[in-house]
């Protein structure tokens, strides 16, 4: 797509001024999908936006750095903030409205209300994070209720938040199909991530190896390993050989419930991992046999 061909992005910053835009879109019989993201885009972003550009007639992103999702501790004041980059991004990947809301427009003075959920949210990220997925929860809910979208899209990337934002959208009877969409990679297989700025040449060299611990742990599965604790410790071994990683957590757990899996592992256990490197927390995921 060339820049002449790229339509204009509006941007919304009050919530009337997005309800009557939309309101115009689906007057005219227009469906509706939507990618929420907090910004820093990238080209995992890039393929959300496309896919819903593909799949509905009219594409809308959201850019909000959603304070309730971060912990005291966590990175909120320095999370990366790229608006006009942003702006073209989405414009390049077929975006027709962005949705830009202050933090006093999302949580007006005096906001009490928010979304729990028991279980799922409480294993993997969330037992690190135990603030976080309350708060995804809390502003997704919302987004999905300003926006009203026929489908809402979500990375696979974060597993974990893709599956509970599902399981509250059932729960809720909210009126969306969720779309879980595939991880998109540098091509030394990291991850992309808005987080991956944080790194140090030195640590960006070594990031790969999350990656290739959980393909260590795949190729084990493949060639017959079926007990959980050695396919973590074949991953585990490969990421020993980036000594600046810290792992958070590395674990086999049913793709569904997130119940850790006693032997045998299946094909489609989920694998995931999340680990320290240097500023950055970077967390990846595969299925076994399916990746
Ligand atoms: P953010 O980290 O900006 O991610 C926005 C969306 O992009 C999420 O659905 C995420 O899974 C997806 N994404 C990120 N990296 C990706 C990659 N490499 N490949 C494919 N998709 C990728 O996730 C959030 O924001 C927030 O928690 C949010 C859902 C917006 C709620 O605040």
């Amino acid at each position: 797509m060339t820049t002449a061909d790229r339509r204009t992005v509006y941007v919304s910053r009050t919530l009337p001024e997005l309800r009557s835009r939309l309101r115009a879109e689906r007057a005219f019989g227009r469906s509706i999908g939507f990618v929420p993201t907090m910004g820093a885009l990238h080209a995992g972003h890039a393929s959300l936006v496309q896919r819903a550009a593909a799949a509905t007639d009219v594409a809308v992103a959201s850019i909000f750095v959603n304070p309730l999702q971060f912990g005291p501790t966590e990175d909120l004041s320095r999370y990366p903030r790229t608006p006009e980059a942003d702006l073209e991004l989405l414009a390049a990947a077929g975006a027709k409205h962005l949705w830009m809301p202050e933090v006093a427009t999302m949580y007006p003075p005096g906001s009490c209300t928010s979304v729990g959920m028991k279980g799922l949210i409480d294993v993997l990220c969330g037992r690190s994070r135990p603030t976080h997925f309350g708060g995804v929860l809390t502003v997704v809910l919302k987004l999905l209720l300003q926006v009203q979208p026929d489908i809402a899209f979500f990375g696979r990337k974060d597993y974990q938040q893709a599956l509970v934002i599902r399981r509250m959208v059932r729960d809720l009877d909210v009126p969306t199909c969720i779309e879980t969409c595939l991880i998109v990679r540098e091509t030394d297989g990291l991850a992309m991530s808005s987080r991956n700025r944080y790194l140090t040449a030195e640590e960006r060299a070594q990031a790969p190896a999350l990656r290739a611990a959980l393909l260590a742990a795949q190729s084990a599965f493949l060639a017959g390993e079926r007990r959980p604790a050695a396919l973590v410790r074949e991953a585990s071994d490969r990421l020993a050989l980036a000594p600046l990683f810290r792992i958070d957590y590395l674990e086999i757990r049913d793709p569904e419930t997130l119940e850790l899996r006693d032997e045998p592992a299946r094909p489609g256990d989920l694998v995931a991992i999340a680990a320290h490197l240097g500023k950055a927390r970077l967390i990846d995921n595969l299925l076994l046999a399916q990746d």
